[in-house]
């Protein structure tokens, strides 16, 4: 069945870079890949950018607590970003960044195109502001009490406890989350863009197959009142592109989002130029996946700034919802918050690539994580199935026949022809998203495969027709050859051992139609483990143990399910020495338990006498990308702050924290000594980093 090469572009959102990716984010990325890679493996020319979203507020102030400027640290999320992305085998042509000149030099194009076009107008607006931070909040930043529940600590533009969304200014007793002030109200010029002007062309494209039909129909009602103007700009200080023209004025982070699109492609192509007409050409197919708190960005203001800048629109918006983990929101108190890192810890990437496709559809509904769940289909379907069949087969070959391949019996014609035949529907499943439906189809044929080799039980033919045998085990390594085509968008890491034992090479989809030509397989390696529950409890439960990887984390977006601002819990105490102010450490520890302990580095950053104790010493600590960490320590008599501060210690990350007489301390700074003077802080190498781990 020859098919007309696409030339097609894909984009996953571009996750911001004032976090780690966590399993939530996955979601998106291993969607976006799988689909990618069954292009690809069509014979598609399959373009997949990506990046990070660098820019605004969240970003200057996590940066700000560590002590970065605000480059340094979006550098190092990059290259945490993308080695999280490549542990789960996530195939970016290119990951880039809102921070680039490409991006900058987009930015001003558009802007000057939408501002002479007549797009956009400057307005007063009124905000809030913190007067000891002196910066505008976004809503995000302000934190009071629900005007309609009363519920406490909600966020400025809707409430987690009944759901109702308001302006910041209708919250009863504001505080700003940055500094605790009570904001005041101040007034700014601010750029807008007319999204009204774009009305009509909005509609018809959503109604023109932009999104499926149901998210179209629930986009309706943005229509049924007049679209407002869009702010699309932020006073300083802000990391973000100064508005030209603009003193003091940037572009809202929103903006130069999704224009980083365009520039991480120009960064691929090589300009700026090159990126236009690449995305001008008429026959590219452009295809954003996005998740569902994310559409309104992409359903109207995003096609707005094409339109309005002389671009052509998306063709498509993939919508996907959100993750639950054992049917609740991700915890980070339940230990399910669980980051790409703590993950590739404990698990394999390619469980979750098939575990997530057996929960993936074409619709925007959310998609739970349930581990028993998880573990029971990894275990009985990619092992016990698809995996088995190879498993059982090669290694059976090669001890019973010399691994040398041969003709397939005329028994396993049908077998075969019936996993051929699968090819058009799985292709369709694959295309429209429904990865659910996917591996139902494979399950069943590898079903049909084990039982094909149960039936003519090979390692008993062998003994009277050997030939025979051959031809046996030959279909189930077909059989198994096909599976891995048609699995190798989820599990590549898998499928790419199958080839290398059958010395396949690429395989391509059209593969799918040929016999393999004989010969003399390699050595089978191990394709893939089974679950061990006890795996994921070690998970769970170091997540539950470990403080949060960040220090609080404020989402700028609409409504983000998944990053629940719960502060970074930590811990504490001084060095283990007879302390009235400490509780004993336990006294028998075993080496398993003491490897759980989290020893890290971490730089002083302020050093205070606590005046009331004549032992303790207040530490405020950078550990890196664990953020800040306040500690009390008793090594009072033994230093003085001058001594300490900028002094890079080896502290304890993962102990609770304790409420202690002078205040809470997250952590323990390891020291040594018999006490009083003679308490001496562990040394550290000086090339060492905050936040690194000590072994
Ligand atoms: O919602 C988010 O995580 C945003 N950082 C996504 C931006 S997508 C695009 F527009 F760049
Ligand atoms: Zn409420």
């Amino acid at each position: 069945m020859p098919y007309a090469k696409r030339q097609i572009l894909v984009t996953s959102a571009l996750p911001y870079a004032n976090g780690s990716i966590h399993i939530g984010h996955l979601v998106e990325y291993i969607q976006t890949d799988i689909w990618v890679r069954f292009q690809r493996l069509r014979g598609h020319t399959v373009t997949y950018v990506c990046g990070d979203d660098a820019h605004g507020t969240p970003v200057m102030l996590r940066a700000r607590s560590l002590n970065l400027a605000p480059e340094a640290f979006i550098e190092k999320m990059n290259h945490e970003h993308l080695t999280d992305f490549s542990g789960f085998g996530i195939a970016f042509d290119q990951y880039y960044s809102t921070h680039s000149s490409e991006n900058a030099q987009l930015c001003r194009a558009v802007y000057a195109k939408l501002s002479a076009a007549g797009h956009t107008l400057w307005k007063e607006v009124e905000q809030f502001y913190d007067p000891v931070e002196n910066i505008f909040l976004p809503d995000r930043f302000i934190r009071g009490l629900c005007p309609h529940c009363r519920s406490p600590d909600q966020y400025g533009d809707s409430c987690e406890v009944c759901g109702k969304h308001y302006a910041p200014v209708d919250l009863i007793e504001p505080r700003s989350a940055v500094s605790g002030a009570a904001p005041v109200r101040k007034k700014s010029r601010h750029l807008f863009l007319r999204l009204e002007n774009f009305r009509d062309a909005l509609e018809k494209l959503l109604r023109g197959g932009l999104v499926d039909t149901s998210i179209a129909n629930k986009l309706d009602e943005w229509f049924s009142d007049e679209l407002k103007d869009w702010d699309i700009s932020r006073d300083a200080p802000f990391f973000g592109f100064e508005i030209p023209g603009e003193p003091g004025k940037y572009f809202y982070n929103w903006l130069d989002a999704p224009i980083g699109y365009i520039a991480s492609l120009a960064h691929r192509l090589g300009t700026v130029a090159e990126a236009d007409e690449f995305w001008a050409n008429p026959d590219l197919e452009v295809h954003h996946f996005i998740g569902k708190d994310i559409v309104y960005f992409h359903a109207l203001f995003w096609p707005a700034i094409l339109m309005g800048s002389g671009r052509r629109l998306p063709t498509r918006l993939s919508v996907h919802g959100h993750l639950t983990v054992n049917g609740e929101k991700m915890s980070k108190s339940r230990g399910t918050f669980i980051s790409a890192q703590q993950y590739l810890r404990h698990l394999d990437p390619q469980w979750l690539r098939y575990y997530f496709a057996t929960r993936l559809g074409p619709s925007p509904a959310d998609l739970d994580l349930s581990f028993s769940d998880f573990t029971a289909r990894v275990n009985s379907e990619l092992v016990g199935k698809m995996a088995n069949l190879m498993s059982r087969v090669a290694p059976m070959l090669s001890r019973l026949l010399d691994g040398q391949t041969g003709v397939v019996t005329q028994d396993a014609l049908a077998l075969l022809d019936s996993f051929r035949r699968a090819g058009d529907e799985m292709a369709d499943a694959y295309e429209g998203r429904h990865f659910a439906a996917v591996t139902r189809t494979a399950c069943a044929l590898a079903d049909q495969a084990n039982k094909f080799v149960e039936d003519n039980a090979p390692w008993a033919l062998v003994k009277h027709d050997p030939e025979a045998a051959r031809g046996v085990l030959t279909a189930a390594l077909e059989c198994s050859r096909i599976l891995a085509i048609y699995l190798k968008p989820i599990v590549p890491g898998i499928s790419a051992k199958i080839e290398t034992c059958l010395r396949t090479g690429d395989l391509k989809w059209s593969d799918i139609e040929f016999f393999m030509m004989p010969t003399r397989i390699l050595p089978f390696e191990h394709l893939v483990s089974r679950v061990d529950e006890r795996n994921i409890q070690t998970m769970l439960e170091e997540n539950q143990a470990v403080p949060a990887a960040q220090p609080p984390q404020v989402s700028t977006k609409a409504a983000e399910g998944t990053n629940a601002a719960a502060p970074a819990t930590a811990s504490m105490t001084a060095p283990a020495a007879a302390n009235p102010d400490f509780e004993p450490l336990a006294a028998i520890c075993t080496i398993d338990q003491f490897a759980t302990v989290d020893l890290r580095v971490g730089r002083v950053l302020t050093a205070e006498a606590v005046v009331e104790s004549d032992k303790l010493m207040r530490l405020e600590l950078d550990a890196g990308p664990l953020g800040k960490r306040h500690i009390l320590a008793g090594i009072k008599k033994a230093y003085t702050p001058g001594q300490l501060t900028g002094r890079l210690v080896i502290f304890c990350a993962n102990l609770a924290p304790r409420k202690m007489k002078f205040g809470v301390s997250e952590g323990m700074v390891l020291a040594a000594g018999p006490g009083g003077k003679d308490v001496f802080i562990l040394g550290v190498d000086s090339g060492a980093n905050p936040g690194d781990r000590v072994h």
